[in-house]
């Protein structure tokens, strides 16, 4: 998720290494660390959890020796925050070292397996059974050893491996995860970001999913995992250093909204069984037969996350049929909760640091309730304080207004229903026709996104109104929160979210051509209820911007603009209804001359009360 450099040439590699992973620190991180093979091949390392720039002195003291390194930022997937688990990883003898950027799926058995043939693990992160699984296969020549071992792996990676005992050399591989290699006179810098190399080549090869690349001083090759040669073009990057520090994009809100397809996509990955119509959430495997008790859920959070929850009710109702109820946690954490030992208190946060929800978990757990945690951040409070939980693997998320981090929120809750509906009553057709739509779903917001275009132009047109009203209904009256709530912390404009039978029940008295709304009205089963609502508005001459599905013409005609989005099962759409708006405050704020990633008075992660 995070970043990775390499370097192998004739110069000292750690010079490069460091300038490298200084140019991608931007991507975030947790950890850092090289590794480098010097004199009568010693490998020199140090990796910390912490702050590069607060190791960067001691780092230069250090004299790294050597002209073939690799290094690495960490955004821990899998095992807390500890130099043990962050990169580069080795394996029993000392001899490979390697850094990762992925997730390994089917970690677990490899290690047991590995455990019982003999070596010895010295920390929880899923990487370094990569470098056991290739000390098991290496007898003198590293690529063989990788290529052999790399089919054994399920899951994510961007690799760069060196061994002590084949130094002359970096092996390098993809699947799933970006990695290029920057071509230099008699050297070669590999990344996981172009922005890591643009100052020192613009000549670059990528590597496709299923390659393993073999970098020697002097020259390279390709193949695929079976050993058969691979052509590749050398490309031009085109760009100037300073374009790039955010990689292509001119804020952090920008690239996680494109990257909120991605984020579902992580979010699902190796999750969903289509044909048994079900999903395994590994981390919930322990309290299985705790969850087929429970007879209610109370979701608790703040913010972006308690709106997610509110989606993640209506899904749990519907399809797990179990009372279910959302609870600010700063409300929350104050009255008088009515549980019982049956209730089980399932919490949101993207950073798992919330005060208020830790607060309310505290609550429950003091009253004996089963607790549960959706989190993005692995080892976060929230994630070790609840009994079970499940990660949401959306990456780092660095712009203040939550974005792709609610997608992935919403991704798990949508498996936390199948998971729980099949305990009970539902049926294998519906658990199958939810998980394979679920499938299709990042390529559906991919195409969501391609309207990015028109949004920019919506946000000139109505960048100057002042009050907006944002409505929906079911499953889109969180996502009406959601817009709103969005637009208001980044473009300082006001705006509320209503759920639009709402409407006439005192908001409608704001209703002018001054006041324009933005409905979703996705073809649902509320469909017409929203066109009544849009119907009222018209009535008052409000202007209405309607997200509408593909192939509704109908909507054309009485709404002033339309966005349109793919179609979807409905308890999904607010996974594709969200991205404009998104897109919609983004470009608002932009066009005001705001500070988007960086928002007056808020913070990314509410640590206090
Ligand atoms: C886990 C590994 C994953 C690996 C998979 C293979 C971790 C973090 N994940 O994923 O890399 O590919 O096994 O079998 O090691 N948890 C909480 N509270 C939370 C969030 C999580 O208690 O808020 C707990 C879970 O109950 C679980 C652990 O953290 O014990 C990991 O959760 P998750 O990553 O979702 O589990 P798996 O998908 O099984
Ligand atoms: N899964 C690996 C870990 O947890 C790699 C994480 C990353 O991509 O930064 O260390
Ligand atoms: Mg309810």
């Amino acid at each position: 998720m995070c970043g990775i450099v390499g370097y192998i040439g004739k110069k000292p590699a750690f010079p490069f290494l460091l300038s490298g992973l200084k140019r991608i620190l931007y991507r975030g991180y947790d950890s850092f660390g090289f590794g480098v093979i010097g004199k009568e091949n010693k490998l020199n390392c140090f990796k910390r959890p912490g702050k590069l720039d607060e190791w960067e002195q001691k780092l230069l003291e250090m004299n790294f020796e050597g002209n073939i390194g690799i290094a690495h930022t960490r955004w821990a997937t899998t095992g807390t925050v500890t130099e043990a688990n962050s990169h580069p990883h080795w394996d029993c003898h000392r001899n490979i070292f390697l850094v990762h950027n992925g997730i390994i799926e089917n970690y677990k058995e490899l290690k047991e397996k590995l455990e019982k043939e003999g070596h010895k693990f010295h920390s929880e992160c899923d990487t370094e059974v990569l470098a056991h699984l290739i000390e098991k296969f290496f007898k003198g020549n590293l690529e063989t050893a990788v290529r052999n071992a790399l089919k054994f792996v399920r899951g994510t990676y961007g690799l760069a491996i060196i061994a002590r005992n084949d130094p002359e050399k970096i092996v390098v591989a993809r699947n799933s995860s970006p990695i290029l290699i920057g071509i230099g006179e008699n050297e070669y810098i590999v990344a996981s970001d172009a922005a890591a190399i643009v100052d020192r080549t613009k000549k670059v090869i990528y590597l496709d999913d299923g390659e393993v690349a073999v970098l020697t001083p002097s020259r390279f090759f390709i193949t695929d995992i079976n050993q058969n040669q691979i052509e590749k073009n050398i490309k031009e990057i085109d760009w100037d250093l300073e374009e790039v520090q955010k990689g292509d994009y001119s804020h952090f809100m920008i690239k996680e909204i494109i990257e909120e397809p991605e984020t579902i996509e992580n979010a699902v990955r190796g999750r969903l069984m289509i044909e048994e119509g079900r999903v395994k959430l590994g981390g919930l495997d322990g309290i299985q037969e705790k969850l087929r008790k429970i007879n209610r859920i109370i979701l608790v959070a703040c913010g972006t996350a308690g709106y997610a929850a509110r989606v993640g009710e209506y899904m749990l109702e519907e399809y797990v049929g179990i009372p279910t109820e959302v609870d600010i946690a700063s409300e929350f954490r104050y009255r008088k909760p009515v549980v019982d030992k049956n209730t089980a208190a399932i919490f949101v946060s993207q950073s798992g640091e919330t005060a208020d929800t830790l607060a309310a978990l505290k609550e429950m757990k003091e009253k004996g309730i089963l607790t549960i945690g959706i989190t993005n951040v692995v080892g976060s409070t929230q994630s070790r304080e609840t009994d079970a939980g499940v990660y949401t693997r959306s990456g780092p998320e660095i712009a203040v207004a939550s974005t792709k981090a609610f997608l992935g929120q919403l991704a798990i809750l949508s498996m936390l229903a199948v998971y729980l509906g099949r305990q009970r009553e539902m049926a294998l057709v519906m658990g199958k026709r939810i998980v394979s739509e679920l499938t299709k779903l990042p390529e559906l917001a991919k195409e969501t996104l391609k309207s990015a275009p028109e949004i920019e132009k919506l946000a000139k047109k109505y960048k100057n109104f002042k009050n907006f009203w944002f409505i929906g209904r079911k499953y889109n009256f969180p996502i009406a929160l959601e817009g709103a709530l969005k637009l208001k912390e980044i473009s300082y404009l006001h705006a509320e979210g209503v759920a639009g039978g709402e409407l006439k029940h005192g908001p409608i008295a704001l209703i002018d051509e001054n006041f324009p709304t933005v409905a979703i009205c996705p073809l649902d089963s509320v469909y017409e209820k929203m066109i009544s609502n849009i119907q009222e508005i018209k009535a008052r001459e409000g202007k209405v911007i309607a997200v509408a599905t593909q192939g509704d013409k109908d909507i054309k005609k009485i709404a002033d603009d339309v966005i349109y989005i793919p179609k979807t099962l409905e308890m999904l759409t607010p996974m594709l209804s969200v991205i404009p708006l998104h897109l919609f405050a983004y470009y608002i704020a932009v066009l005001l001359g705001h500070d988007v990633d960086k928002p007056r008075n808020l913070a990314k992660s509410c640590t206090v009360e």
